[in-house]
């Protein structure tokens, strides 16, 4: 059994890019019997949030979507970073052993920069939080996106120095890139992406989503005409969302049998009742929010337990009282 850790930041409406792209491996890791840490990177969120309102909402949305959405805290370690004190502890000990050219060369960094975006020392240390979140946990594989790559390759160097130079504390994290995993493209056929403003969310309501679906971007194709298939990111969706009857739909899109307009209706019907079980217990939640809290800290309890022995050896390691 593996130990895998991972983190998502609270940053907004989950979309169909984050179901098949983090949602989906992870439920399918849970249910492959690993241990599977998952964790709310709100301290991360801070490095670019900054209205309260939208942050503590979102954290609460990011909570309920994925209890909702199958994760189960029985099997699944699950908790809110800012809630485990020791996060920021350990980061702030790699911050001091990580040379400025380290961070210097992270490419997030230097993307966000080169954009012009706000940048603030946060962010500039922000891999050092990264290690810390999975150094404390013995983690071995660290399921991430590409662009999170070199991070996981960053806590993995500052874990090889640090045990070089106090003894082996830490295990020495992966990065697991899934290669089957395909990029989701977005309304307009690129990368879906909160930052492209593409997205189609997993929870919205009926009206909106039918709307989204129906904006989908296509080739312009005269109803009669054949489709390929391949080609079509309608299509594409509807095998993501296994329709049963592809096959059949498949032939129709060759026959010019059906066109996008009718295509993306059945695409609705097709990922409402997708959805519907996970969007009935989001509801209930929503509703039982002391509920909600109780599962958060009782998580919170149990990565304490684990993230606090590991910090107790960090500082005898490097002479701080513990
Ligand atoms: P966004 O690009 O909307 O800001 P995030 O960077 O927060 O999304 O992504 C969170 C997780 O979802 C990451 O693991 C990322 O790899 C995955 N993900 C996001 N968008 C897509 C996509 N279009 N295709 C596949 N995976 C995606
Ligand atoms: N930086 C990751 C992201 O933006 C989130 C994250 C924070 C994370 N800490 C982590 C991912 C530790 C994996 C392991 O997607």
């Amino acid at each position: 059994m593996k130990r895998i850790l991972t983190g998502i930041q609270p940053s907004g409406q989950l979309h169909w890019g984050n179901y098949f792209g983090a949602i989906q491996p992870m439920l399918e890791a849970q249910a492959g019997g690993n241990e599977m840490f998952f964790f709310i990177a709100d301290l991360h969120a801070f490095t670019t949030v900054r209205d309260p309102e939208v942050f503590k909402k979102n954290q609460r949305d990011i909570v309920l979507d994925y209890i909702a959405l199958g994760l189960d805290p029985r099997k699944s370690l699950f908790w809110r970073q800012s809630d485990v004190p020791a996060h920021s502890e350990l980061a702030w000990f790699l911050m001091c052993l990580a040379p400025l050219g380290m961070l210097e060369r992270a490419h997030s960094f230097k993307d966000k920069k080169a954009k012009g975006l706000e940048t603030n020392s946060g962010l500039f240390t922000y891999p050092m939080l990264m290690a810390a979140d999975i150094l404390l946990y013995d983690a071995i594989g660290v399921p991430v996106g590409k662009d999170q790559k070199q991070h996981v390759e960053m806590a993995r160097d500052i874990a090889q120095k640090f045990n070089h130079q106090f003894g082996e504390i830490f295990t020495l994290p992966e990065p697991q890139i899934s290669k089957k995993l395909q990029t989701i493209p977005g309304l307009d056929g690129q990368k879906m992406s909160k930052s492209y403003g593409n997205t189609i969310p997993i929870f919205d309501d009926e009206k909106s989503l039918r709307k989204k679906i129906m904006s989908i971007k296509t080739d312009a194709i005269s109803l009669g005409d054949p489709i390929d298939p391949k080609t079509c990111t309608v299509f594409q969706f509807h095998k993501l969302f296994e329709n049963p009857e592809i096959a059949a739909l498949e032939k129709k899109y060759k026959s010019g049998a059906i066109g996008f307009g009718d295509s993306k209706k059945q695409l609705f019907e097709l990922v409402w009742e997708h959805f519907a079980p996970a969007r009935e217990r989001r509801e209930i939640l929503a509703k039982n929010l002391d509920e909600v809290e109780k599962i958060m800290q009782d998580g919170a309890d149990r990565a304490a337990s684990i993230a606090n022995k590991k910090l107790k050896q960090v500082k005898k390691a490097i002479g701080i009282s513990a």
